[in-house]
């Protein structure tokens, strides 16, 4: 048994059942043994694979995306471009061969120290830190690929009178699910939440809401914008919370600190959060359709008529994947924030400005 697997326990064992959302930094995030910070999760390497590495038409045409809003903000010398959670770096070197020297400052913010090191290869004068609180207060453009869906959510199941709180419980010497009637499960209101039947779960990401309100006021005070892709929905979709080992899903409960956990998106409740923060809000929308809309077919014909054969079918094959409805074009979204002071930004259908 891992050494983290049996603080859980014990924890448990000394304090009674925690939420799935402490349940998930402690596997994520602990500072010794947590996922994020001591394995190569991406590559092929790692547990799966993402779009920058799928195809780099994806990190081009967030580039364009950035260029086209950075002009609308009148192109501020001191703009700043922040890779939120940055992978193998592959999406920012995308980016960067597409904004260039225009832009003056390139930054990543991870806690991976493995995944640190390829970034710092990937694009050699980025700057790292480890939380958004660090970046200087200049004009910034944030992107988040596959970001979010690391924040831990907690879960929530209506029984006929009211709601109770999903947590992680040790019992006959395994990590189990067990319903109790939290703190928190007590804040919910069963009227106001009346799309939700009995025995339905409900996902809520609160550590997620507090981010997009900081990232919004940040955006806000300083100019700029934010892109987030990532798989997720706009309506309750129940239980979404995952494990992916080696590609393959595993028990959430069964290895903590050696899977990827995960829970999709909430994008309908992400788009409110910043409304509330009053930014203006873009989207959401399909990933396919935003590529679509930003020219990535053109782009791929272009790359086309000067590659050969084997190199026109990856292309090919790279995009299908991201675009495609049966693949990643439908479950993935997309969403933006920009400040209010320049036109809206390119590639969505609908939006809301704030004030
Ligand atoms: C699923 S990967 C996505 C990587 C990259 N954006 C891409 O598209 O390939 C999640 C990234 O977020 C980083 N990460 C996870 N938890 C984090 C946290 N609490 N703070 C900062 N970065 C974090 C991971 O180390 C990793 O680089």
């Amino acid at each position: 048994m891992t050494a983290l697997k049996k603080k859980i326990e014990k924890i448990i064992t000394e304090q009674g059942p925690i939420s799935i959302s402490d349940f998930m930094k402690l596997a994520l995030t602990d500072k010794k043994n947590g996922y994020y910070r001591k394995k190569m999760p991406l590559g092929s390497k790692g547990d799966f694979i993402t779009s920058p590495d799928i195809s780099q038409i994806f990190g081009e045409i967030i580039g364009v995306w950035i260029l086209d809003l950075w002009i609308k903000l009148g192109k501020p010398k001191e703009t700043q471009i922040v890779d939120l959670g940055g992978g193998r770096g592959t999406l920012l070197s995308d980016i960067k061969r597409v904004l260039g020297n225009k832009i003056s400052s390139y930054i990543f913010i991870d806690i991976n120290v493995e995944l640190i090191k390829l970034q710092k290869k990937a694009v050699k004068d980025a700057i790292h830190f480890e939380k958004i609180e660090d970046i200087p207060n200049k004009p910034t453009i944030f992107i988040g690929n596959e970001f979010l869906d690391t924040f831990p959510i907690n879960q929530f199941v209506l029984s006929h009178k009211y709601f109770k709180e999903v947590c992680v419980n040790y019992k006959n010497k395994k990590l189990i699910f067990s319903h109790h009637r939290t703190n928190l499960s007590r804040t919910l209101d069963k009227k106001t939440l009346n799309q939700i039947k009995v025995n339905d779960i409900l996902e809520i990401n609160f550590e997620s809401r507090k981010f997009i309100e900081k990232l919004s006021r940040f955006i806000k005070e300083n100019n700029g914008g934010a892109i987030f892709f990532d798989y997720g929905y706009t309506f309750n979709h129940g239980d979404t919370f995952q494990a992916v080992k080696d590609s393959k899903f595993v028990n959430p409960l069964d290895d903590p600190g050696n899977a990827d956990l995960t829970a999709h998106v909430d994008f309908n409740d992400l788009y409110h959060q910043a409304k509330n923060s009053l930014v203006s809000v873009w989207g959401p929308d399909t990933q396919g359709t935003f590529l679509k809309k930003m020219g990535a077919i053109e782009r791929l014909n272009a790359l086309e008529s000067i590659s050969d054969d084997k190199t026109k079918q990856k292309l090919r094959n790279g995009l299908d994947r991201l675009i495609n409805t049966d693949e990643m074009g439908e479950l993935f979204k997309v969403l933006a924030i920009t400040s209010n002071k320049f036109p809206s930004p390119e590639g969505f259908t609908c939006g809301t400005r704030g004030t």
